[in-house]
């Protein structure tokens, strides 16, 4: 069976995926920031600790993965930071706090895995993203923090796509839905299980032609 890592796997969407690919069988890495999960989903998982703010723990999750094949990665780790900053009182500290985890870790965790992902004969790296990164679809402003840094790392996601074509890596965003986790509060439109169920489809699917694009979780392409 394949093998998946899933980064920011404690709760929500992340906790989700790790669940529904063990289940069906695939050798699953996981890494959350304490290192183990309270909940523990059957199957053949394997924890990490990971801090994707700090170069130092992105490193050593490359040192203990080092050698081993990666088929698919889901970088799920996200925060939605400050929602209501105004032009009138910028938070700065907040701002860079939220890029440095949606924007910066992605490419650094892409950087750090590499050479797994070319192990693996599916080299898939998949981020979550948001809609509401998508600057066609953004009728309803506010939100600042969130949305520069979904939009950001759409942008960078797009680049990687272009920049690892000779590797034959597919780099996609993905809109995971609306979902009731933490972070999507009690009246999202879709529970995690839904959403990685969708998710996990579309992976499945995915091909040199899908990769450097924008995808809502039902596959629906999502304009930047
Ligand atoms: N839920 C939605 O409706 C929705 C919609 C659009 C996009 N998304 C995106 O989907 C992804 C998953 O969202 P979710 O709803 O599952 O969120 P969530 O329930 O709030 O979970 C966020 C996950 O990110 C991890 N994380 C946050 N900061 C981290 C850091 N510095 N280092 C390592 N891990 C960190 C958290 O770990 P800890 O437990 O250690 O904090 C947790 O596992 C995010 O990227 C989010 O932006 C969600």
């Amino acid at each position: 069976m394949p093998t998946v890592l899933i980064v920011g796997a404690s709760r929500g969407i992340g906790l989700e995926f790790v669940r529904q690919y063990a289940a069906e069988g695939w050798t699953v890495h996981a890494t959350n920031r304490a290192g183990k999960s309270d909940q523990q989903p059957a199957g053949n998982i394997t924890w990490h600790p990971l801090e994707v703010r700090e170069q130092a723990s992105i490193d050593a999750l490359a040192a203990a993965l080092k050698g081993q094949s990666i088929d698919v990665a889901v970088l799920c780790a996200g925060v939605m930071g400050p929602r209501t900053m105004v032009p009138e009182a910028i938070d700065r500290t907040a701002w860079a706090d939220v890029l440095a985890i949606n924007t910066m870790a992605p490419l650094a965790v892409a950087g750090a895995i590499r050479p797994n992902l070319l192990l693996g004969s599916q080299r898939k790296l998949v981020a979550l993203s948001s809609r509401l990164g998508s600057i066609a679809c953004n009728e309803t402003g506010s939100t600042y923090i969130y949305r520069s840094s979904k939009a950001a790392l759409n942008a960078v996601w797009r680049t990687l796509s272009i920049d690892t074509r000779g590797d034959g890596l597919i780099c996609t965003v993905f809109h995971p839905g609306w979902v009731r986790t933490d972070m999507g509060g009690p009246n999202g439109e879709i529970s995690p299980e839904e959403s990685v169920a969708g998710l996990r489809k579309q992976i499945a699917g995915l091909t040199m032609a899908e990769s450097g694009r924008f995808f809502n979780y039902d596959g629906t392409e999502l304009p930047w």
